[in-house]
């Protein structure tokens, strides 16, 4: 993107936080990228620095927060303390808490079966909510982002993949030991 261009949507970025603080709003959450980046992993963190000194609402830093590292990265660019996570915490769940501990650590087993009983309770909820030929989408669209920090979220992924219905998944995790035997049934 042209120097011009840019800059002229930063202007556009910040008439826009002027303009809805002026409007009354509590606080502001920035995901900071343009129309055209669309969901590109563009990280246009030092944009939330300049609508900070701008604004005096509290401003939430936000977009592509997958790591510990991360938090931190965009906290230095941003200069916000605080920070909303939002497919970070979909691909590992327990990134918030290791945040919270600083824990740098890679994702590991032990980790792995605590999101086996969230993805367990997760698919009793779904099978409860949505009809049968629509429930296996939901957990694939999950599966598919977990791949990203979990190989074991891309294995289940593969076995699931050809599932089209409910049952079949439901069969498929009891038997991998996602979910229990009576609970496949009920
Ligand atoms: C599960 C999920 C639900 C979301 N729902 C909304 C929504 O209702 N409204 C909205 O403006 N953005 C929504 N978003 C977008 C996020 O607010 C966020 O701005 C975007 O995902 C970029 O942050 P990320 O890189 O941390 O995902 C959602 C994102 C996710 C992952």
């Amino acid at each position: 993107m042209a120097m011009a261009e840019l800059m002229a949507l930063i202007s556009k970025a910040l008439d826009c936080a002027l303009a809805l603080e002026s409007g009354g709003i509590n606080e502001l959450v920035v995901h900071a990228r343009t129309k055209a980046d669309g969901y590109k992993p563009v990280r246009r963190w030092e944009w939330v620095a300049r609508i900070r000194e701008v604004v005096k609402l509290p401003l939430i830093a936000n977009g592509e927060v997958w790591t510990v590292a991360d938090w931190h990265a965009i906290r230095a660019a941003s200069g916000c303390d605080d920070v909303m996570l939002g497919r970070g915490a979909v691909a590992d769940p327990l990134l918030a808490r290791r945040i919270r501990c600083s824990a740098e650590a890679e994702p590991n087993d032990d980790d792995w079966r605590e999101i086996e009983a969230m993805l367990g309770d997760f698919w009793t909820r779904v099978e409860r909510k949505v009809l049968p030929a629509q429930s296996p989408g939901r957990l694939k669209q999950w599966l598919g982002l977990m791949q990203r920090r979990y190989p074991q979220a891309e294995r289940l992924f593969q076995t699931v993949r050809e599932a089209r219905l409910g049952p079949e998944v439901s069969a498929i995790l009891q038997r991998e030991g996602v979910i229990a035997k009576s609970r496949a049934v009920a």
